[in-house]
């Protein structure tokens, strides 16, 4: 297919406004995927991913299109829906020319599409808005249509209504796609450089790097170079997605594929790498390639210790395949041998732990996350402290920075005061209120990137029944009065508990921990202290008091299967517990600190 027949692009949506089920249809209409062959949902392809209905990592698909006659090449490039992977979307969008914006017509302009145009726009692709879900009886895609105007100021006039669902508009969606958005330049004859948009590890052919070749050609069995890593290769093998891989020889500017070269680790081919050839270099990487950052750390113990190297090798295997996943061991006297972890955000952590309990049939113990404060020490030092329980003495350190965000809510008006007064409770800093529309409102805070970790959307989706959505970007260090909480159990300092807290929220925090621990700790055979302090200086206490914990007291006579089923649930109640000194302490109690009135 000649350059000027490519169309390459990607999908704009909030989460559920209907994505993947266009995705699907447009596959389906333009055969490339056979209806029996029609997985649900073909390009979410990840267990995980489907289960929470989440799209995490991203794809891409060739399909065949005729238009007038002539066949077109269109390119779908898929993008992951939560702002944990901001970067990995805006790699995505670099590789296109244009894209679809899906709004729900029964909803509206929510806050991910709305940051993910602004990146598209950066980009300067053609943006088509496309209305969703029109058989919907609660559609309204024109005041959407007004709304998306407004709001973003993007032109409507030529929006397309369609039902993903029931296969409507689905051929206007394709013609605009060839009509409107532009085919890629042809600049096959210049060095290569190709983007790296996503890339996953494959157990028998190492990493498969997905890219969009932007500049040049690449043929299989050229040596090829990673300008970010500076590791070479030998193309073993490139092709198209159509959607399977599918070989082919040779790819040419504007083309999208992928390569196999033998490639140990994903961090060796990182998205947002440019490729370019062994001999015959680019002059010039593609611009916008950042190194992953984690942002959130906790703790990883096994509960068993004898499962510390196979957490080890589990954590070796998945951050083959996740360069943004980090860890070091880590050692507490509390907790024994397990790791320090980084990732990108909250659901990156829950989705690394869930992967290993699932996958890997580990037992673990996780503390709760946080975020990464820089310390200025008074011997002219500055440390960065991702971990609590290792903050610099008061004596040693001059000040503490913390990480600051930008956030951003779209709230229905009646939830403004209610989402105000949350925001107020975790130190933001009100920056401005702007109506999108008559009924809808944006937010703008700066707030602790510490205070959002945790349950703050939880507490935006519930205070708002579910209206309001968030995006957050991080904007940089701010210094702030933060000292350290300590907790004691039975007299022992449980560092894993070891909380950073501003001075002015230490007490009520302290307080409020002590009595949230107090219910989480089961009652052992003899009294426990639960202690909140400050250095030595104790500022909140509770006491667990003693209790004789016989299951069995409970069955008289001699129900030998009662007997059992009472054992086995205790032991299965043990299962997530971590006995610290002389007191077993369940998994919530780690978590406690973050779910604090
Ligand atoms: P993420 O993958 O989480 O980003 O979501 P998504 O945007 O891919 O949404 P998805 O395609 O999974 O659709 C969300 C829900 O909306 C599903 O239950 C779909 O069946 C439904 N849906 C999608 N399109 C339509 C439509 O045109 N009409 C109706 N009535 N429902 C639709």
């Amino acid at each position: 297919v000649p350059t000027e027949n490519i169309r390459n692009f990607s999908i704009i949506a909030h989460i559920d406004h209907g994505k993947s089920t266009l995705a699907d249809k447009l596959l389906q209409v333009t055969g490339t995927v056979p209806s029996r062959e029609m997985k649900e949902q073909f390009l979410d392809n990840m267990d995980l991913e489907r289960e929470r209905g989440i799209t995490i990592k991203l794809q891409a698909a060739r399909m065949r299109f005729m238009y007038e006659d002539r066949p077109y090449c269109l390119n779908l490039i898929d993008t992951p829906g939560h702002v944990d992977f901001s970067y990995e979307v805006s790699r995505s969008l670099a590789a296109c020319e244009g894209a679809l914006l899906v709004v729900d017509a029964s909803q509206g302009v929510e806050a991910q599409t709305l940051a993910n145009v602004y990146l598209a726009l950066e980009n300067n692709l053609e943006v088509i808005p496309v209305l969703n879900k029109i058989d919907l009886p609660g559609a309204e895609p024109n005041r959407v249509v007004q709304e998306i105007e407004e709001v973003i100021g993007l032109d409507c006039s030529n929006a397309i209504y369609c039902s993903a669902k029931e296969g409507i508009g689905i051929k206007e969606i394709l013609n605009a796609i060839v009509q409107r958005i532009p085919p890629p330049l042809d600049s096959a004859g210049r060095p290569l450089r190709a983007l790296i948009f996503d890339s996953y590890y494959d157990a028998y052919r190492g990493v498969i790097v997905y890219f969009r070749v932007i500049d040049g050609t690449v043929k299989k069995g050229d040596r090829i170079l990673f300008m970010a890593s500076g590791k070479d290769y030998f193309a073993d093998e490139i092709g198209v997605l159509s959607p399977n891989q599918l070989q082919v020889d040779e790819l040419y500017a504007g083309e999208v594929g992928y390569i196999s070269a033998s490639i140990r680790s994903v961090a060796d081919a990182r998205v947002g790498d440019t490729i370019t050839h062994y001999s015959r270099k680019a002059e010039e990487s593609l611009p916008g390639y950042k190194e992953a950052t984690p942002m959130v750390f906790c703790g990883l113990f096994p509960i068993d210790a004898d499962q510390f190297p196979d957490l080890r090798d589990a954590l070796e295997k998945l951050q083959l395949n996740d360069a943004a996943l980090k860890f070091e061991p880590e050692t507490s006297s509390a907790m024994g041998f397990g790791f320090r972890c980084g990732f990108l955000g909250l659901l990156h952590m829950e989705i690394v732990q869930e992967r290993l309990e699932r996958e890997y049939n580990l037992s673990l113990i996780t503390t709760a996350p946080s975020v990464v404060y820089r310390v200025n020490c008074t011997n002219g030092e500055t440390v960065e402290c991702s971990n609590p329980s290792l903050l610099p003495e008061p004596g040693k350190r001059r000040s503490v920075e913390e990480p600051i965000v930008k956030i951003e809510m779209l709230t229905p008006k009646d939830y403004i005061g209610s989402l105000m007064e949350l925001t107020q409770e975790r130190r933001g800093d009100f920056k401005e209120m702007k109506y999108i529309t008559e009924t809808r409102a944006s937010l703008t805070y700066e707030m602790p990137l510490a205070e959002m970790v945790g349950d703050f959307f939880d507490q935006l989706k519930s205070r708002s029944k579910g209206y309001a959505s968030m995006e957050y970007s991080f904007i940089g260090y701010k210094e702030s009065d933060l000292i350290k909480l300590d907790v004691l159990i039975n007299s022992e300092g449980v560092e894993p508990l070891s909380t950073i807290v501003h001075r002015d929220k230490a007490y009520s925090v302290g307080r409020a921990l002590t009595q949230k621990l107090k219910e989480l700790i089961p009652r052992q055979m003899f009294k426990v202290p639960i202690q909140a302090c400050i250095g030595t200086k104790v500022i909140a206490s509770e006491s667990l008091s003693a209790i004789r914990k016989d299951v069995l007291a409970k069955c008289y006579g001699g129900d030998i299967s009662r007997k059992k089923k009472l054992l086995k649930k205790q032991a299965a109640g043990k299962k997530r517990m971590k006995a610290i000194g002389k007191v077993d302490v369940p998994q919530e109690a780690f978590m406690a600190v973050l779910k604090l009135e």
